[in-house]
This record gives structure tokens, sequence and C-alpha cells, in this order.
């Protein structure tokens, strides 16, 4: 796909990386890609203004309280202009401000007013980057949903080795590439998901019921990643005080049996992910009235099995979507259970919790998994906010839907 005429709004940091912008917007130019560039007053001590103009053929912002600036385009207009934000070098400085909502000049007022996908280019010493700080305002920034592009490993301007290194101007344009790539095809598709969230409840009489702790936060978590790229999303959930965005429909539900029935009604879709906490067991007899105390110390209760959604879905002849994933709650031997779960399942991803834990997994705000495919290749996530993970599990679903649909055609 042709890249000509995408705006990309370039703001170029302070760092010694900053002089690789030259060269990015060489490739941006030769591909017919609008460019319209903000340089900070720190990119200043590295790049000159003229030299950026020179290169784009327009102006380079540098001040909010320039009346030329913003007699122009206001900032909030340079925001909303581009199709897509890049950010390079990003420093540790320039990623503490963007932490902490700082709006301090044009670039920072620019990205905190920005309705646009921004991706990062981060670029500092490996101690920097390596830092504690600098580490809790990167997943602070994946948590706002900036992007990251690199760092790569290598050697750095000061002679150091390791992480931090910033990536070339060939892999940015890569990225750009693929990032309108993805949203040219999206738009073509059309794609239909259908997300299941929190628990069930299965009543032994009116008011009582077997359950368990699942808030439903992952589960709406995935529903608004999977909306956030577009696709038309599908939220079939068990009683849970959770709110999803108004794009997504939501169907509430109580039962497994109430949710088997309830996605049975939403097929056909091209995926389907679920993370629902489903009862395996419900009482064989729901009493009528409330169940009265026995006289015997010991009850018998008699179970019956629940049908499983993930393995209807995934054996489905007639509508199996395209990729169904499954989560796989453990205690112990997490991957080895879940590659057995995947395989009993036939479902495409399976993503294994550890939900022994009190600070992640259950009705927690925080969760660590692992996303394992059909071969047995694992991609870990360390322990990062619901939102986090859902968004990672999101575009590995729509990356692999992608090549998978190109594939067929
Ligand atoms: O809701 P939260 O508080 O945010 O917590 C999130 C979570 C821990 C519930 C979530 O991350 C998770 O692990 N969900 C799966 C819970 C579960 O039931 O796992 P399982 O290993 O027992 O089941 C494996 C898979 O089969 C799951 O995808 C489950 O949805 C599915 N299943 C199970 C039984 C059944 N009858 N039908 C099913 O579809």
């Amino acid at each position: 796909m042709t890249l000509k005429n995408k705006k990309i709004l370039l703001i170029i940091g302070g760092g010694i990386s900053a002089y690789k912008s030259l060269d990015l917007i060489r490739l941006l130019k030769k591909n017919e890609i609008n460019i319209k560039t903000i340089i900070t007053k720190s990119g200043r001590e590295f790049v000159t203004p003229l030299s950026v103009t020179t290169l784009t053929k327009g102006r380079t912002y540098e001040d909010i309280f320039d009346t030329k600036t913003e007699a122009e385009i206001d900032h909030i207009s340079l925001s909303r202009w581009a199709d897509l934000i890049v950010v390079l070098p990003a420093t540790a400085n320039f990623m503490t401000k963007l932490s902490i909502g700082k709006a301090e000049d044009l670039a920072t007022t620019v990205l905190l007013a920005s309705n646009k996908d921004i991706a990062l280019v981060p670029a500092m010493n490996v101690r920097m980057w390596l830092h504690k700080a600098t580490q809790k305002n990167f997943k602070i920034l994946q948590d706002y949903g900036y992007d990251f592009i690199g760092p790569e490993k290598g050697e750095m301007a000061c002679g150091e080795y390791g992480e931090g290194k910033m990536s070339s101007p060939r892999q940015i344009y890569s990225y750009i590439k693929n990032y309108f790539d993805k949203k040219n095809l999206m738009k073509n598709k059309n794609f239909k998901a259908l997300v299941t969230a929190g628990p069930t409840r299965e009543y032994l009489d009116p008011i009582r019921y077997i359950s368990n702790e699942s808030s439903g936060k992952q589960g709406y978590e995935i529903a608004k990643a999977l909306d956030k790229l577009g696709i038309k999303t599908k939220l079939i959930s068990g009683p849970s005080n959770n709110v999803a965005n108004k794009n997504i429909k939501v169907k509430s539900v109580i039962s497994a049996k109430d949710m088997m029935d309830e996605v049975k009604k939403s097929l056909p879709v091209d995926i389907a992910v679920c993370t629902a906490a489903v009862a395996d067991y419900r009482p064989l007899i729901k009493s009528k009235n409330k169940l009265k105390k026995s006289s015997s110390n010991i009850i018998n209760l008699k179970l019956e099995k629940n049908s499983d959604i993930l393995e209807f879905l995934s054996k489905n002849n007639k509508f199996r979507p395209k990729i169904v994933v499954g989560f796989a709650a453990e205690t112990e031997n997490i991957i080895h259970n879940s590659k057995i779960k995947i395989k009993e399942k036939y479902c495409d991803l399976i993503i294994a919790n550890d939900v022994s834990k009190k600070n992640r997994g259950f009705n927690s705000d925080y969760n660590k998994v692992s996303i394992i495919d059909k071969n047995g290749k694992i991609h870990s996530i360390p322990k990062n906010k619901k939102s986090f993970i859902a968004n990672t599990i999101a575009k590995k679903i729509l990356d692999k839907l992608l090549v998978d649909d190109k594939n067929i055609n």
C-alpha cells in the first residue's frame, strides 16, 4: 500500500540521536508523506530548525507562545492534523514529562491535547533506560496508550553497550508502513469479535449459588482493546460492576447456560476471546424454594457438568471464528497445564495466568500472563495493568488475523 499523502507529525526531542530525524524525514518525503515538524528547545541544541525545514520544505514549529505559529495553525489543530505522531528521540526526561501529563511547551502540549495514535522512539544511555524510574514511566506510558518503537540493543554514542539505542530511520519507517497497512486492511474487513467475561452463578435455590471471584475486569479490558482497534465487539458478561465503552454491545448473563445461549446467538464472528471464569459444574437440581437447614451434619450436593463454551467455539464446524482465544487460570505448573488446555480445547491461543497470587489475576487491576500459541511458542508479559495486558493481547490477535487473512487470500 502506498503511503502517499498520509500525514505525520514528527516531534524532534533533545538527544544526540536527533540527527537521525533528518534521514527519517528524507525517507518519508521520498514516499510522498506529508510531514509537519515540531522541535523542542533541547532538540534545537542537536539539530537546527533550518536543516529540518530544508528537508520538509515546510515550517518547523518551535514555541507555544509564538504568535506566528498560533496564527498559522494553533496547537490544538496541529494535534488534530496528523494521522500519526512520532516522537524521536524520546529522552528519559521527555518520557517523565509525558508520564505526569506535563504541558510546558509546544511538543508536550500537542501530545497532551492529541486524540491520535502516538509512537515514542526512546533513546538514552542503557543505565538511564533500565533505571526503575524510566521503566516505571515506560509502563505508565504504555498504559496511557503510547506505542513504542525500540529501543534497540547496541553501542551507544557514549561508548557504552546495551538497551537504549534509538531505532534506525529504516526501522521507524517500517513501523510507520506497517501501521498504515494495518489500518487500511482493517477499513475493508469489518471484523467482529465476541468476548466472554466475569463469573457465572449456578443457583442451588432462589438465593444461593456457586460462583468464583472473577470481577470481569480482564474481559472488559479485552473488549475495550479490541474496540480501540476498530473491531466491532460484543461482550457477554456474567455479574460484574464494570462498565464498557458505549461502542461495545454488552449482554449480561447469569449462568454458564445463559452464557452459552448468548454465545450461540452471537455467531458468526471473526474473533472469540473466552476470558470468563465459567463454572465447570452446576447443581443438578435447582430448588424452587429456599433450601431448609437439614438435621444432618453433612449433606450431599449433586452437580452436573456445564458445556464448555471455549471448546464449543473451537470445534464449531459451521461458524468457527477465525481466531479462538482461551484463558487458563492455573495455580501450579502454569505453562505445562496451559499447553495441555490449548490442545484439549482446540483454541488458537491460550493466555496462561497464575491465579494463586492475591495481587494479580482474579479481582485485581493487575495480571501477569503468557500468551501461548498452538506450536508452543510463548510470549510472556510481566506483571502490568490489565488494560496493558489486554492491549497487547488484542494487538497480537489482530496481527495473527491479518497474517492468516493475507495467506488465505
Ligand atoms: O475477571 P477478573 O477478576 O479480571 O479475573 C480475570 C481471570 C483470572 C478470570 C481471567 O484472566 C482468566 O483466567 N479467565 C479464565 C478463567 C477460567 O475459568 O479458566 P479455566 O482454566 O478454568 O478455563 C479455561 C478456559 O475455558 C477459559 O477460557 C474459560 O473461559 C473456558 N471455559 C471454561 C469452562 C466452561 N464451561 N466454558 C468455558 O468457556
